[in-house]
């Protein structure tokens, strides 16, 4: 199990650290969020119920991916991309598409497209060779401009090399509504459904994140079952045990005091792109301009990542004695895939020979626990979730903890955790732009100013 430690965070161990009353006045505040989730259980907690369709996706790549494809390139944005990365970067080889096909056991590279920079797309489009790619293009909606453009793009290179969008596409998307579902009517392409009830950001464990797991040959059963395992512990918990619960409190009580900049700070590479995923859910969920009642309260908190001890010579001296608005969540690993020891070369000078015979794990380790030392005795509250190893039962631990955690803050700041009003702004005004029909006194708006 995933270890959380919130010393850091009580006015115990740091000066502006929470104190034992106001976490104990807002428990029931805590509990009532925690009753709201086991009484009306969002769609990423639901889905947790009937986990059939992993088989669906198991089958499918076994029989209709394995061995006939070299590259598999998916094309989405935001939720729809960012758990996808996390998945590849997090638990295969961070060079895996720089390996060769045998290293890689036959398996394919694996691309998210999840920008349309036309630079970006070209450089991607360069390393492949589309008569040996599958494309998963995932959109929820279907609608979604980036994904959309690029799925264009990739169709119109097919139809020129002669290739059918059947052998070379499958859509992710919703059940029923959508554009991709008219095409995959059209063109008979393989489809995996997005439940309705589960939001782009909270979808990494649907076939939106599983599809290209799998056929990296990521072992989604146990992801599942880290997520599920988490769920059945977690929903046992008392709140003032719950490492959900007590993310969700902390941070808000935090926030009540104006520190409300929430940095997620790796000692891990492959860790790293989790914390990318994190300031989604984090921004996305809890960033909102009226609470449910319709009051405008314009709340969020905002995520940052960061990585060790890369960022120590970036960012720690801001973080240390910059403005007090910062709260730090350190990821770290007790033991890494790799051992690797520092050669006792120059015995004879004093600044490099205590390094000799130690290793590069020690070193991250005591880099990881010195800076959540410095930033304590600065005041900066921290905590610290240690993955026992990175493998896909604890990434799927993390990613329910961390789901469970932005909507229990969701429920206690009384706000919608679910929607996206401001997302969806950007995309009606892109569509406007874009002289999408419909749009028009959008863009009349846009040109006004
Ligand atoms: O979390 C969300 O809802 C968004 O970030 C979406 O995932 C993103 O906008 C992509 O939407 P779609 O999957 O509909 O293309």
């Amino acid at each position: 199990m995933l270890t959380f430690n919130f010393n850091n965070f009580t006015q115990n161990n740091c000066l502006n650290g929470n104190t034992h009353e106001s976490i104990n006045s807002n428990l029931e505040k805590a509990q009532k969020a925690f009753d709201r989730v086991k009484t009306d259980p969002p769609g990423f907690v639901r889905l947790l119920d009937d986990l059939s369709y992993i088989n669906d996706i198991q089958q499918w790549i076994e029989r209709s991916v394995k061995g006939k494809y070299d590259h598999f390139v998916v094309l989405g944005i935001g939720g729809s991309a960012l758990g996808n990365i996390a998945l590849q970067k997090s638990l295969k080889p961070i060079n895996w598409n720089r390996m060769t096909k045998s290293q890689r056991n036959g398996l394919p590279t694996i691309d998210v497209w999840d920008n349309v920079d036309p630079d970006f797309v070209q450089s991607n489009l360069e390393v492949i060779d589309p008569s040996k790619t599958i494309f998963n293009v995932i959109s929820k909606s279907g609608t979604t401009a980036e994904a959309m453009s690029n799925y264009l793009i990739v169709r119109q290179i097919l139809l020129e090399k002669g290739l059918s969008p059947k052998d070379h596409f499958v859509f992710t998307t919703d059940p029923e509504k959508g554009v991709l579902n008219e095409i995959i009517k059209q063109d008979g392409i393989r489809k995996f459904v997005i439940p309705p009830s589960v939001g782009g950001r909270f979808s990494v464990l649907t076939p939106v994140g599983l599809i290209s797991a799998a056929a990296a040959g990521i072992d989604i059963q146990q992801l599942v079952k880290g997520a599920s395992d988490s769920k059945k512990r977690l929903f046992e918990l008392p709140v003032q045990d719950n490492p959900a619960a007590m993310i969700a409190l902390h941070h808000m009580l935090f926030g009540e005091k104006r520190m409300m900049i929430n940095v997620m700070f790796s000692y891990s590479n492959a860790l790293y792109y989790w914390a990318d995923w994190f300031r989604q859910i984090w921004a996305e969920s809890l960033g909102k301009a009226t609470d449910t009642d319709g009051n405008q309260i314009n709340y969020g908190l905002t995520p940052v990542k960061a990585i060790g001890p890369t960022d120590q010579h970036s960012q720690v001296q801001l973080y240390n004695d910059g403005p007090n608005d910062k709260v730090i969540t350190f990821l770290k690993v007790k033991d890494f895939n790799h051992q690797m020891t520092i050669p006792a070369l120059h015995k004879d000078i004093e600044a490099l020979s205590y390094l000799g015979e130690k290793s590069l794990n020690e070193l991250i380790d005591a880099e990881q626990l010195a800076t959540a030392y410095a930033v304590k005795n600065h005041g900066r509250p921290n905590m610290t979730v240690e993955f026992p190893k990175i493998d896909a039962y604890h990434v799927g631990e993390f990613i329910f903890v961390y789901e469970l955690a932005t909507t229990l803050l969701g429920y206690m700041k009384n706000i919608n955790p679910f929607d996206q009003p401001g997302v969806e702004d950007g995309k009606i005004f892109t569509y406007a732009l874009m002289g999408r029909k419909g749009f028009e006194d959008k863009r009349k708006e846009i040109e006004s100013h």
